[in-house]
């Protein structure tokens, strides 16, 4: 089946920990690998933006249990596009937090040197997103 990107933002929920990151990425590593999807997750302590790429019912399924997810709230879809390839391939769930060495690239997509993917267009975030994996380390 052929591949879809979709990428939105959200703001976390009150109450959300380090606890609840870890939490995260454990679930999403694991059945993303299992559903073959990839992508990545940027996360600054209060918005998180991700991107998720993989077949249409693997991504809408995977997107579905997110948006049901109580630990974040107002998820606003940026993108969503077929593709001709994946760009996240190696990743079933990189993570990107804000540092040092993001922050200069937010004011490049955005108005302000502050991480808000409210504020970009889908554009902007799907651009910001390959800018960090291409010059800081994803974990
Ligand atoms: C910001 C955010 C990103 C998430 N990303 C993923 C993901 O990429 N893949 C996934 O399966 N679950 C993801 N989750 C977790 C799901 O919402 C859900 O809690 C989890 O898939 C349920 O797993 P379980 O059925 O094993 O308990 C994310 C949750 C949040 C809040």
């Amino acid at each position: 089946m052929f591949l879809v990107r979709l990428v939105y933002a959200s703001t976390i929920s009150e109450g959300f920990g380090e606890a609840d990151i870890e939490d995260i990425l454990s679930k999403a590593k694991h059945h993303n690998s299992q559903n073959c999807v990839t992508g990545v997750l940027c996360f600054n302590r209060k918005f998180f933006l991700q991107c998720l790429e993989g077949s249409r019912s693997k991504v809408n399924f995977t997107y579905h249990k997110i948006l049901n997810d109580h630990r974040h709230h107002k998820v606003v879809l940026l993108d969503y596009k077929e593709i001709a390839q994946r760009e996240f391939a190696e990743w079933s769930m990189g993570y990107m937090p804000e540092s040092s060495l993001t922050t200069p690239i937010n004011t490049k997509y955005s108005g302000t040197p502050e991480f808000d993917p409210y504020a970009m267009s889908g554009e902007s975030s799907h651009q910001l997103m390959l800018t960090l994996r291409d010059s800081v380390p994803i974990l």
